[in-house]
């Protein structure tokens, strides 16, 4: 099924030479993890922005579900349809773990009695531990801080992940163990998971291999 759709896709900075994003056209489907490669200034955090909703295209439309983003509003596109992992974990370090994945939860208007539960399993489908759970962000591993991470991003319905260099600060086994944990969240439960990676590693496990060049996204053979 798709769920994002680019159609000649463009965007320019304001007084740039030229497109940062150049004429993208491509359909992303549920349940397939795509990886983005590509040398630094190619355009990889921007398309993401643009996917993200953070900006429009200057040229060109994206669709989520059909629907013109240009037409949406966008802080609720961004809240319900999109979940973002980042690098540096993002985790609020005066919280445990737990209130670090109940918090955007209460944010949403869930009380903290349904939250709870909603946390555990998201944390236990991560392989957080129950004792992990109430410590500190700063006690866990990188890899562990990622899982959580990536646990808080699914407290949303969003059916979209996008990562930018989620496993950047991981090691070899941290960064397989991410990888499966986005290959099943792709294959099993049918999520859209778009990641910008230097990682070959991460981009062979991809269903989908994009190299961007120039602004422009080439599919890898
Ligand atoms: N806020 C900005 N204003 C002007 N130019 C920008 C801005 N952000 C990025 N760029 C330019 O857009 C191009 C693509 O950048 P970016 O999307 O960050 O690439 P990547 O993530 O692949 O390193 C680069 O030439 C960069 O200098
Ligand atoms: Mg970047």
């Amino acid at each position: 099924m798709s769920i994002l759709s680019l159609e000649n896709v463009s965007y320019t900075y304001k007084n740039a030479p030229r497109a940062a994003v150049s004429e993208i056209s491509y359909t992303f489907e549920e349940g397939n993890v795509y990886a983005i490669v590509g040398p630094s200034g190619s355009g990889k955090s921007t398309l993401l922005s643009l996917l993200a909703g953070l900006d429009l295209p200057t040229d060109g439309k994206i669709t989520f579900d059909g629907d013109n983003l240009a037409e949406l509003n966008l802080d609720r596109y961004r809240r319900e349809s999109i979940s973002m992992i980042f690098q540096a974990f993002h985790l609020f370090p005066l919280l445990t773990v737990m209130e670090n994945v109940c918090f955007p939860m209460e944010l949403c208007g869930v009380t903290p009695k349904d939250a709870r539960p909603r946390a555990k399993a998201l944390l236990e489908g991560v392989g957080i531990t129950q004792e992990q759970m109430n410590r500190f962000p700063s006690k866990l591993s990188g890899g562990e801080r990622q899982r959580v991470a990536i646990a808080r991003s699914l407290a949303s319905n969003a059916k979209i992940i996008l990562g930018d260099e989620p496993t950047g600060n991981l090691d070899g086994a941290n960064t397989q163990n991410i990888i499966d944990i986005l290959c099943s969240l792709a294959h099993e439960k049918g999520y859209c998971v778009i990641i910008v990676t230097h990682d070959m590693e991460v981009a062979g496990a991809a269903d989908v291999a994009f190299r961007m060049r120039d602004g422009k996204l080439r599919k890898e053979l």
